[in-house]
């Protein structure tokens, strides 16, 4: 059975990217992400490109080094390893593999040539963090049978990307490219990036909720991510909250148009509640601001349902997010055919 909302495409990426607008669960949901992909005896990488530690924190570990760590099981014996790329240390490694600069390069680190190579070239700190990443993905590992046969070490890396606003340039490596090498070895590595991240091997998702702003720039996101040629994912929708009031009475109750006090008043007296004024009128403000919210959330869903991408939907845990709490949308992404 194929589940549309997670098609056999997206069952075939290897690379999940995952954007949004700040705030709207990027780093959870990638964390859940690589936890569901983790299901099933499988290996996973969860990466972080920003130096928040983002990832340790969701996780509940120590800060990560700039070394690939395991940090959680998948219930059924899956791993999820996580990395904090720093573009400073990419550039070493880097250098180191096509210029083997041992000595060389600790020198370049105590000048702080470092950072004057990347601050002086806009975008190659950009290239630098997705060639690492392409590297985790085409990493292979001996297939245990003693052979020479190779498989990738990971089923699957998740980016905790950079945000709607900076993914798409985040992104785009050919254009940082024009303006950087042309020939050499930083131009075809990057051209082996540019050619994952075009491919079917690569999903971008993109988390939102159920509001205006952020579905805004979900749907102008998915514009831009189009027009680079690059790969839509899934939208995952996240914190969503269930609406309290049937179908037939949101509008009456959006426009304050319900029973009104007196009749509120007699209603929770039949139930055999006794409430003081200012508590019934305060039950129907939270009433009336409810179904407001329900509504806005009804147009904006219409709107991103014209984006015609496959939806997931996580629901706003009461509790916050805890390291259960990952493990909860991990479990949740998996019902909705996540594999
Ligand atoms: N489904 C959810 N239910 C409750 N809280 C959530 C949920 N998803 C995210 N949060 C909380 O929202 C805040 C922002 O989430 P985070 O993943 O850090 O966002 P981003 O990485 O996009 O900035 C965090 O405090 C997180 O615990
Ligand atoms: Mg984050």
């Amino acid at each position: 059975m194929t589940d549309q909302r997670w098609p056999a495409a997206l069952a075939e990426a290897r690379l999940h990217v995952v954007s949004g607008k700040g705030g709207t669960g990027k780093t959870t949901l990638a964390a859940a992400l690589a936890l569901a992909l983790a299901a099933g005896g499988r290996r996973t990488l969860l990466v972080e490109v920003e130096g928040r530690q983002g990832i340790a924190q969701v996780f509940d570990t120590p800060p990560l080094p700039y070394a690939e760590q395991r940090i959680a099981v998948a219930p059924d014996g899956g791993e999820v390893r996580g990395l904090s790329v720093d573009a400073e240390a990419a550039l070493l490694e880097y250098l180191e593999m096509f210029y083997n600069l041992g000595l060389a390069g600790r020198t370049l680190r105590r000048m702080g040539a470092i950072e004057f190579a990347t601050t002086l070239a806009p975008g190659l700190r950009d290239v630098l963090l997705t060639g690492k990443v392409k590297e985790c993905v085409g990493r292979t590992v001996g297939d245990g049978r003693g052979g020479r046969g190779r498989v990738p070490l990971y089923d699957a890396v998740v980016l905790d990307a950079p945000p709607t606003g900076r993914v798409v340039k985040f992104l785009d490596v050919t254009k940082a490219m024009g303006t950087l090498a042309r020939t050499g070895p930083i131009h075809s590595q990057s051209e082996g990036v540019v050619e994952l991240l075009h491919s079917g091997r690569t999903a971008v998702h993109l988390v939102t909720q159920l509001e205006d702003l952020p579905v805004q720039e979900t749907l102008d996101t998915v514009d831009e991510i189009h027009e680079a040629g690059l790969p839509t994912g899934a939208v995952l929708v996240n914190r969503v909250r269930p609406s309290r009031l049937p179908a037939t009475a949101l509008t009456g109750a959006a426009t304050g148009a319900g029973p009104g006090t007196a009749g509120l008043r007699s209603g929770l007296e039949a139930a055999g509640l006794f409430l003081k004024d200012e508590e019934v009128d305060g039950l129907i403000a939270e009433t009336v601001e409810h179904a407001e919210r329900v509504q806005v959330e009804a147009a904006v869903r219409s709107r991103l349902d014209a984006a015609g991408l496959p939806q997931l939907e996580l629901p706003e845990l009461a509790e916050g997010v805890d390291l259960g709490g990952i493990y909860e949308l991990a479990e949740l992404l998996r019902e909705q055919g996540v594999r």
